[in-house]
C-alpha cells in the first residue's frame, strides 16, 4: 500500500499483521510495520531503508505502483535486518543504486549482508547535506537509536525527521498518521522500554541534538507518522529524565505459596504506604509490559524460590534481562524464599551489576514467612520507600 506522506514523499513499506516476537525476545503483541520512504526529487530519487525480508515483494509492489524505474539511492539508517534485510533485492533490481550511510554502518552492513560490495557505497558524515533537487536531505547522527551507528535524516523543505527506530512503535495499522494518541504513546512507551532504555542518556544527548531543528513530522521506520511530534518529544522527554513515578514494580514467581505470601505483604505495604504498585507474576507475564511499567517505576522488588539449589531460572531470566534494560530505579529489593543452602543473593546481584539504585537490599526467608519474616519484609520496604517520598 503506497501512501502520501507529502509532496513527493511517499510510504512505500510493508506491515507485518502477523509478527509476534521480535530479535526472538521482543512480544509483538499487535504486529509491527517496517516503514521505507520514497522520496521524489527533480534530480535524484531516494529510498529511505528497506524492509524485513520476509516483506520484500511488498516494497516492489509498492515502488512498481509509483512508476519507480530508477533509484539513485538508498539511504541506510539503520543496519538491523527489519529495515536493510532487502537492501542486496533492491540493489539488484536498481544496480545503479549507491547505499548512503554513515561508515560505521556501512562496516555493519557489509558484516551482515555478504552480498553488499564496498563500491555500491556512498559514506556520509554527520551534518551533511544530499541535494536530491527541491528537495534536500540532511544527515543527523544519532547514535544508540538502536544501535551505535543508528541515524535520522531531515528533509528541509518540509521539516520531517526520519528517525528510523528512534521514536517508533511496534504495531501494524493502516493509519499512516497518528489517530489514537493514547494507543500510540502506550505502543511507542512499550517500544522505547524494551530497546531504547538502556541507551537512555545518549538519547538525552540525541534530544537535545534535535533542538535545532524545526521538525514538523517524525516519520519513523516502525510505527505510524507523528504529524503533531510534540507528542512524542515530550513523552521521551519525560521518559529519559532522571524522575521517577511513586511507583513499585513487584515481580515474582511462587512455586508453592511461600513466595507468593511474601508478595502479599510487600505489595500491601508499598500499597499503605501512598505507593502504586505493579505486581508481575512472572510465570504468566509478557515481558515487555514488565519492561513499560519499568520506564518510569522508582522501585523493583523480585521475589522468588530457590529450585534445583539456586535461584528459579525465571526470575534469574528477568534480573539477567532487567540488568540489560537498565531501569532508572532508584530502589531494588531481593527476596528470596530457601528451604537449604542459601546463597541465591549473589546469584541475583551477579547480574544486575548495570544498575545504580540508590538502595540495594537483600532478604532470605527460610520456608513460609512467619511474624518474624514478616516483619522484616515491611522494614525492607520502609527502607525502598524512603527513597521515593
Ligand atoms: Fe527496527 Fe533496530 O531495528
Amino acid at each position: 500500500m503506497v501512501r502520501k506522506v507529502a509532496e513527493r514523499v511517499f510510504s512505500v513499506g510493508a506491515i507485518d499483521w502477523d509478527r509476534r516476537l521480535f530479535d526472538e525476545l521482543i512480544p509483538l503483541p499487535d504486529g509491527t510495520s517496517y516503514n521505507s520512504y520514497l522520496l521524489m526529487g527533480n534530480d535524484k530519487v531516494v529510498l529511505l531503508d528497506t524492509v524485513d525480508p520476509s516483506k520484500e515483494a511488498e516494497l516492489f509492489a509498492n515502488l512498481e505502483e509509483l512508476g519507480v524505474d530508477r533509484i539513485d539511492y538508498v539511504v541506510a539508517h539503520h543496519a538491523e535486518q527489519d529495515h536493510s534485510g532487502a537492501l542486496p533485492a533492491v540493489l539488484r533490481r536498481y544496480p545503479m543504486a549507491k547505499v548512503v550511510t554513515n561508515a560505521k554502518c556501512k562496516e555493519f552492513l557489509m558484516d551482515l549482508l555478504p552480498e553488499l560490495e564496498e563500491d555500491q557505497f556512498m559514506v556520509i558524515e554527520d551534518g551533511s547535506r544530499l541535494p536530491l533537487g527541491g528537495l534536500t536531505l540532511q544527515f543527523v547522527f544519532t547514535p544508540w537509536v538502536h544501535w551505535p551507528e543508528t541515524m535520522s535524516s531531515y528533509l528541509e523543505e518540509e521539516g520531517i525527521l526520519f528517525s528510523c527506530d528512534f521514536f517508533g512503535s511496534h504495531t501494524a495499522t493502516t493509519d499512516l498518521f497518528v489517530r489514537d494518541e493514547c494507543k500510540v504513546l502506550a505502543d511507542a512507551k512499550r517500544y522505547y522500554a524494551e530497546i531504547m532504555m538502556p541507551f537512555r542518556l545518549q538519547i538525552r544527548k540525541n534530544l537535545e541534538r534535535l533542538a535545532q531543528y524545526e521538525i514538523k513530522m517524525i516519520a519513523p521506520s516502525h510505527g505510524p507518522v507523528y504529524d503533531r511530534p510534540g507528542l512524542i518529544l515530550s513523552a521521551y522527554r519525560q521518559w529519559i529524565s532522571d524522575e521517577v513515578e511513586k511507583k513499585a514494580v513487584v515481580a515474582y514467581v511462587s512455586m508453592h505459596g511461600s513466595s507468593s505470601r511474601v508478595v502479599d505483604v510487600v505489595v500491601d505495604r508499598f500499597a499503605e504506604k501512598g505507593i502504586s504498585v505493579s505486581r508481575v507474576n512472572l510465570t504468566v507475564a509478557d515481558l515487555g509490559e514488565l519492561a513499560m511499567e519499568l520506564v518510569d517505576a522508582g522501585a523493583l522488588v523480585m521475589v522468588g524460590p530457590y529450585v534445583l539449589a539456586g535461584v528459579h531460572p525465571t526470575l534469574m531470566h528477568t534480573a539477567y534481562l532487567v540488568n540489560a534494560l537498565r531501569p532508572k530505579v532508584k530502589a531494588l529489593g531481593v527476596i528470596l524464599s530457601y528451604g537449604w543452602g542459601g546463597l541465591g543473593a549473589k546469584q541475583i546481584s551477579g547480574v544486575t551489576g548495570s544498575l545504580r539504585p540508590e538502595v540495594r537490599m537483600e532478604l532470605l526467608i527460610k520456608g513460609h514467612p512467619k511474624d518474624r519474616d514478616v516483619a522484616e519484609i515491611k522494614a525492607l520496604v520502609d527502607s525502598m520507600v524512603s527513597v521515593l517520598v
